[in-house]
């Protein structure tokens, strides 16, 4: 039953319920009315007032309720759903409300599912490029740099040797960012070496010490789902290197019954893991992406992120 209708019947029952009093009680009410009736129909009045507010409340409680409820539930959260309750409008209303957050959370990782897959396009066609055009023609100058570094009088040798030395660097920055942006061994080699050449790059640029376990013969995982590791690995390092002050970190890759969960722990200085940043929330989205569930826990002592995915996943 609808809300107004609802209210309207409770109103109308205490006025029906009233006017039968009038008529059939020993009630009446003179024409300049005395004292004893003004009390009667006080009383009455008020009667009638308490009952109706009684009636009313029990039946818009519940909404109120769930009103004041729906502030709270973060629809990021799946689970974060409001209860039920019992009696029929509030019912009504939060079946509503959680039918409306599921549809905008389905919807939210649909747009986020598509937003991911345009940005690793995108960082695997500049890696591309990077690769092909800058590396190349870096590749180039070097050789020629090399060419003329023997033919050239011993007075240009050691600025030859120079320029030579500051474009391998160059060239060498610019393999390592394409790596970065699209981890070309992930699909060569598989996740284990993508992690291994990942660790030792976070290991030579952060100067923390880096611990690796990875589980030989870990089942097969379909590529969109090593992508999610990988990027999550990748983040989590990042973090542990940027914000954490560790000394060092341990990243693992094992099987738990039917999963495989990947754990990365560093010892630096911890966080509050409620003030997410994008990073955070990329990995919280891409773990959505392969049906996995991501956990951040820190404290003083160092910060932990682990993330589970079925092996069935898809
Ligand atoms: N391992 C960590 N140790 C200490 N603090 C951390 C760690 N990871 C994250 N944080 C804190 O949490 C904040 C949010 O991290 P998040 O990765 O979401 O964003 P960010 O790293 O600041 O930016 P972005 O990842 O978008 O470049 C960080 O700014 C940092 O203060
Ligand atoms: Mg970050």
């Amino acid at each position: 039953m609808g809300l107004f209708w609802k209210v309207g019947l409770i109103n109308g029952a205490v006025l029906v319920a009233a006017a039968a009093l009038l008529v059939l009680g020993p009630f009446s009410v003179s024409r300049r009315p005395v004292m004893s009736e003004v009390v009667v129909l006080g009383v009455g009045l008020l009667a009638m007032l308490v009952v109706n507010a009684l009636l009313l409340r029990s039946s818009l409680g519940p909404v109120d309720r769930v009103v004041r409820e729906m502030a709270t539930v973060d629809p990021l959260h799946p689970t974060d759903r409001l209860a039920t309750p019992r009696s029929a409008p509030g019912r009504q209303l939060v079946a509503g409300f959680n039918a409306m957050v599921d549809r905008l959370q389905d919807e939210r990782s649909a747009s986020n599912a598509k937003a991911l897959a345009a940005q690793e396009a995108e960082r695997h066609r500049i890696a591309q490029e990077l690769h092909d055009e800058v590396g190349q023609r870096l590749t180039v100058v070097l050789l020629g740099l090399k060419r003329a570094e023997q033919r050239a009088p011993a007075e240009l040798a050691a600025d030859l040797a120079l320029l030579r030395e500051t474009t391998r660097e160059g060239l060498d920055d610019v393999r390592r960012v394409a790596r970065q942006l699209r981890p070309g061994v992930l699909e060569d080699l598989g996740l284990a070496s993508a992690l291994a050449s990942l660790t030792t790059d976070f290991a030579q640029h952060s100067g923390a010490q880096v611990r690796r376990v990875v589980t030989p013969g870990l089942p097969p995982l379909p590529p969109d789902t090593e992508l999610v590791l990988y990027r999550v690995a990748q983040e989590a390092l990042t973090n542990a290197a940027r914000h954490a002050g560790a000394t060092s970190v341990e990243l693992s890759l094992t099987r738990v019954g039917d999963r495989v969960a990947l754990v990365v722990a560093d010892d630096g200085h911890g966080f509050d893991v409620r003030r997410e940043g994008a990073g955070l929330r990329g990995m919280r989205e891409r773990a959505r992406l392969a049906s996995g569930e991501l956990t951040v826990t820190s404290d003083p002592s160092g910060t932990t992120v682990r993330l589970e995915v079925p092996v069935t996943a898809s």
